[in-house]
């Protein structure tokens, strides 16, 4: 499957960028994209009828895959302000995230792996311009990440490899549904 991996964060060291890499290499039977955010600049409307070149290419990797997998940081309980940017971005001129299956997973430094920004996300990601389907069977915090990721971004925790693997299959099952969803929609209004 070909899946859209976006790092919610803007920091040169990031473990939310090393667990979509990670993801990257264990799933190696698909096709994993990871999409560096680092670019992106501040969401702003001045941009009326084009966007800048490093959204425009977001915007077809996202929107060429089958599935897209958002790793979201937490900062002050909250998504960060560079993933709402590319949000805000991904629902202006361009539309990547209409109807795609998107999974949420996070770490965090904190005990908290990331779990308000994962809530809060689901709910930006169903607003109306961005109307992403979100699969919600399995949720992936990771807290605590310095004990469990080398800086090299292996995942130390064999029970931590399963559970991820765990959701990335049951995401996979569900990406497809949604798909054979999406399509009959689309027959239906044709
Ligand atoms: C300003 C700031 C606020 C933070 N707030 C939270 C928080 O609310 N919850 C949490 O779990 N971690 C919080 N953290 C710690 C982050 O989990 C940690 O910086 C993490 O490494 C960020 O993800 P990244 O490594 O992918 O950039 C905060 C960090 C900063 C700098």
């Amino acid at each position: 499957m070909k899946i859209a991996a976006i790092a919610g964060s803007n920091a040169n060291h990031s473990y939310n960028r090393m667990l979509l890499k990670f993801v990257a290499r264990h799933f190696s039977d698909d096709d994993v994209d990871v999409i560096d955010i680092r670019p992106v600049p501040m969401f702003n409307e001045n941009f009326k009828g084009k966007i800048p070149e490093v959204v425009a290419d977001i915007d077809r990797r996202v929107a060429g895959a089958d599935a897209v997998i958002i790793a979201s940081p937490e900062y002050n309980h909250s998504i960060t302000s560079a993933l709402k940017s590319l949000v805000e971005w991904l629902s202006y001129e361009v539309h990547p995230l209409q109807d795609k299956p998107v999974m949420i997973i996070g770490a965090s430094t904190h005990d908290q792996g990331s779990s308000r920004s994962q809530v809060q996300l689901r709910d930006i990601l169903i607003s109306p311009g961005v109307n992403a389907y979100i699969f919600q069977n399995e949720e992936f915090f990771m807290s605590n990440v310095k004990s469990i990721m080398t800086e090299d971004g292996e995942i130390t925790d064999e029970r931590t490899i399963q559970f991820l693997e765990k959701c990335v299959r049951e995401f996979k099952r569900y990406a497809k549904a949604i798909d054979r969803m999406v399509q009959e929609k689309k027959g239906a209004e044709a």
